[in-house]
Parts: structure tokens; C-alpha cells; sequence
């Protein structure tokens, strides 16, 4: 299974290729998670990005392009992959195919994770993020144990993303509708698109996910 969750920032894109790679195994290639490793790591590439993605802007097609190619090569690919957060332009998505086409491995399917955007700020804003390990937590719908440790590894470290400041986020979904919403009507054009509807709880969300992916 290779297929491209798209999706407005906190329409829930990482909360659900999570679960899916847990249940499938298919990894989630998330572009975002990249970044911001490289970032951690502070790379060459990581340097370059920040300034962008503290911005709420889109890091540069070459950078970005580079560490999905780097991603996907990786041996637990090779049986499929869930895109998250890539491709976010027309470009990228031109590239995305190119690079497929190249390894004989073809796109299956573009799901959109459709939510109001009325419901992303709380999602957004009230997201934390284990230092440590990288469970996401939300702390309006998904809180933490009370004591404030991360369930999975103890880290008390819960942290609130550089760009989910209100401010940034308001960019981030301007560079959404402008950039990344024109995909949707090209998938649709591919005959590739489906479309979930992402509002309501993340097991609701995951079962018609499951479903429309008929797995
Ligand atoms: P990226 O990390 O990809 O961020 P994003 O697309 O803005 O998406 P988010 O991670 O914010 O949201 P999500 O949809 O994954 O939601 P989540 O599941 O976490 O990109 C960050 C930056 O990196 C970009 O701005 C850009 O600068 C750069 N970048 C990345 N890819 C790039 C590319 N291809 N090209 C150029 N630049 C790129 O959920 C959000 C919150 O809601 C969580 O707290 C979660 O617990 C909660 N939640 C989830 N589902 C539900 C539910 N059903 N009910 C209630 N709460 C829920």
C-alpha cells in the first residue's frame, strides 16, 4: 500500500498513520517528522528549514525532496508507505510521481482527511508532544496522565510544537489553501482521491479511514 494523506495542519494526518503503521505496518513517512529531526540534529538541511517552518511557510521543494527520496529507499518501504504531509505542492506532487514511476511502485490512493477548519486551532493549539519518544497528546481531547509523564516512555517532558503558536498557525493554513489544496483536485483528476471525513474521535475517524482504504 503507497498512499498520500492530505489535509489541512491538525486534520489528524499523524495521529492516524501512527495507528495504521501500528496495525499494517506500512511506515509513515512524514516529512514534518523529518524536518524537525533534522533540525534537532541541526544538519545542514535542518539549518535551512527552521527559519521556514518557524514561519509557517513551506521549507524549499529541493530540501524537502531530498529527505523523502533519503525516506523511502530505506528497506521497510519497500512493501508501501504512508505519506504524510507530502507532497504539499503541485511541484512535489509532479516529483512524487517521477521518483514512483522510477521504482516501478505506483501512488494507490490520495486520502484527504476533510475537516472543518473552525475545528483546527483547538486541535492545534492544545497539542503537546513527548520530547522524547513523540506520542502526541492534545490537551483539550487527548490529556496526558495527570502527573504530566508521557504514558509510553515516563519522560516528563511534554513539549508545545515551535509553530503552533496562534499566530504561525494562521499562516499555515493560508500556505494550506494556496499550495496544498489544488492537489485535491488533482488526485481527483488521477482518479486517485478519497476522502474522510476527520471530524469526531480518533476511533471514529480511524474506522472509516480503514474502511475507505478497504483494509
Ligand atoms: P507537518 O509536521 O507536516 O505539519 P502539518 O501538515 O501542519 O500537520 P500537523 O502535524 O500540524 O497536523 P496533523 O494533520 O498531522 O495532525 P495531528 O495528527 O498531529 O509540517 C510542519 C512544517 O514542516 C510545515 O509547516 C512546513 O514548514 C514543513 N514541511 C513539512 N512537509 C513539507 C513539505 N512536503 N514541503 C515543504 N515543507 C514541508 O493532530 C493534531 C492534534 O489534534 C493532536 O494534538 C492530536 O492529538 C489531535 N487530534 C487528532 N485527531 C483528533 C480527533 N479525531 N479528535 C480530537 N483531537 C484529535
Amino acid at each position: 500500500m503507497r498512499i498520500v494523506l492530505l489535509g489541512a495542519p491538525g486534520s489528524g494526518k499523524g495521529t492516524q498513520a501512527k495507528k495504521l503503521m501500528a496495525d499494517y505496518g506500512y511506515p509513515q513517512v512524514s516529512t514534518g517528522d523529518l524536518l524537525r529531526d533534522a533540525v534537532a540534529r541541526g544538519t545542514e538541511h535542518g539549518l535551512r528549514a527552521k527559519a521556514a517552518m518557524d514561519a509557517g511557510q513551506l521549507v524549499s521543494d529541493e530540501i524537502v525532496l531530498g529527505i523523502l527520496k533519503e525516506r523511502i529507499a530505506q528497506p521497510d518501504a519497500a512493501r508501501g508507505f504512508i505519506l504524510d504531509g507530502f507532497p504539499r505542492n503541485i511541484s512535489q506532487a509532479r516529483s512524487l510521481e517521477q521518483v514512483l514511476d522510477e521504482l516501478g511502485q505506483p501512488l494507490d490512493a490520495a486520502v484527504l482527511m476533510d475537516l472543518d477548519f473552525s475545528i483546527l486551532m483547538k486541535r492545534l493549539t492544545g497539542r503537546r508532544t513527548c520530547k522524547n519518544c513523540g506520542r502526541v497528546y492534545n490537551i483539550y481531547f487527548l490529556p496526558p496522565p495527570a502527573d504530566g509523564r508521557c504514558e509510553s516512555c515516563g519522560s516528563d517532558e511534554l513539549v508545545q510544537r515551535s509553530d503552533d503558536r496562534e499566530e504561525t498557525i494562521g499562516r499555515r493554513l493560508e500556505v494550506y489553501r494556496q499550495e496544498t489544496a489544488p492537489l485535491i483536485e488533482h488526485y481527483r483528476e488521477e482518479g486517485k482521491l478519497k476522502v474522510v471525513d476527520a471530524e469526531g474521535d480518533f476511533a471514529a475517524v480511524y474506522a472509516r479511514l480503514v474502511k475507505t482504504l478497504g483494509l
